[in-house]
């Protein structure tokens, strides 16, 4: 036989609500988690030794995973961002605060980065249509490798080098700043949308390359996944 109680305010409160009381004070909390840190494509030591092990696991085990629990930590403040994709996020990144901007950018930027380098045997070729647009817009596939490590060399500071799509259908090499990028709604950002994206941020290659990021861009080209810059060209073309 179940019992009454009304001594203590405690016992006023039945079983079930106190059950959804304690779901509603976790929801939150897990709500809270929108945004998760996908593993690495391949092992952290699949890019070397053009990009070493180590590098590779600080860079997506701590920096990255720093982004997405700092991004996580601001959907109290903006509820929205936890039905929003990471996409639509740098669409319309003036409408938040700074705090969303660096975090949001930097694990939509990490998040392509990853993906578009692979391991030995995976990387192909730029497809014939993309072959084409770049020869066609920069001269050469090596033009355009110049023109693009020229952009991540002249960024003062932390930041990216881009090669994009612009909204007129056309490949540009562009950079940002920290954690921006070019689909985000900046005044000073040149829109577009990423197809190829270079890390220059010394945390991405401090630890073997030091201060010649030179070296690192030109090293890097060695482990860009063609198969997925083609894809994303592809995509942003149609
Ligand atoms: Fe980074």
């Amino acid at each position: 036989m179940p019992t009454t109680c009304t001594l203590t305010p405690a016992c006023a409160i039945s079983p079930r609500a106190l059950l959804a009381g304690m779901l509603a004070a976790l929801l939150p909390g897990l709500a809270a988690a929108q945004f998760t840190l996908a593993p690495l494509p391949y092992p952290s030591h699949a890019l070397e030794p053009h990009i070493d092990t180590m590098t590779m696991e600080i860079h997506h085990g701590r920096h990255h995973a720093a982004y997405v629990n700092n991004l996580n930590a601001q959907i109290k403040q903006y509820p929205e961002l936890a039905t929003m994709s990471l996409e639509d996020m740098q669409k319309q990144i003036s409408r938040f605060n700074m705090a969303v901007r660096n975090n949001g950018g930097g694990h939509y930027n990490h998040d392509l980065f990853w993906n578009i380098m692979a391991p030995e045997g995976q990387r192909g070729q730029p497809g014939e249509a993309l072959l084409a647009d770049i020869v066609k817009t920069f001269g050469s596939l090596a033009d355009m490798k110049k023109r693009f490590d020229q952009a991540a060399l002249g960024r003062f500071g932390s930041g990216w080098a881009w090669l994009i799509v612009t909204p007129d259908k056309k490949l540009a090499i562009t950079s940002t700043p920290n954690q921006d990028n070019p689909l985000m709604d900046l005044p000073d950002v040149q829109r577009g949308t990423p197809i190829l994206g270079l890390d220059v941020w010394e945390h991405a290659y401090y630890l073997k390359y030091q201060n010649k990021r030179g070296e690192y861009a030109t090293n890097w080209w060695n482990v860009v996944n063609w198969n997925e810059v083609t894809r994303r060209y592809d995509a942003a073309m149609k």
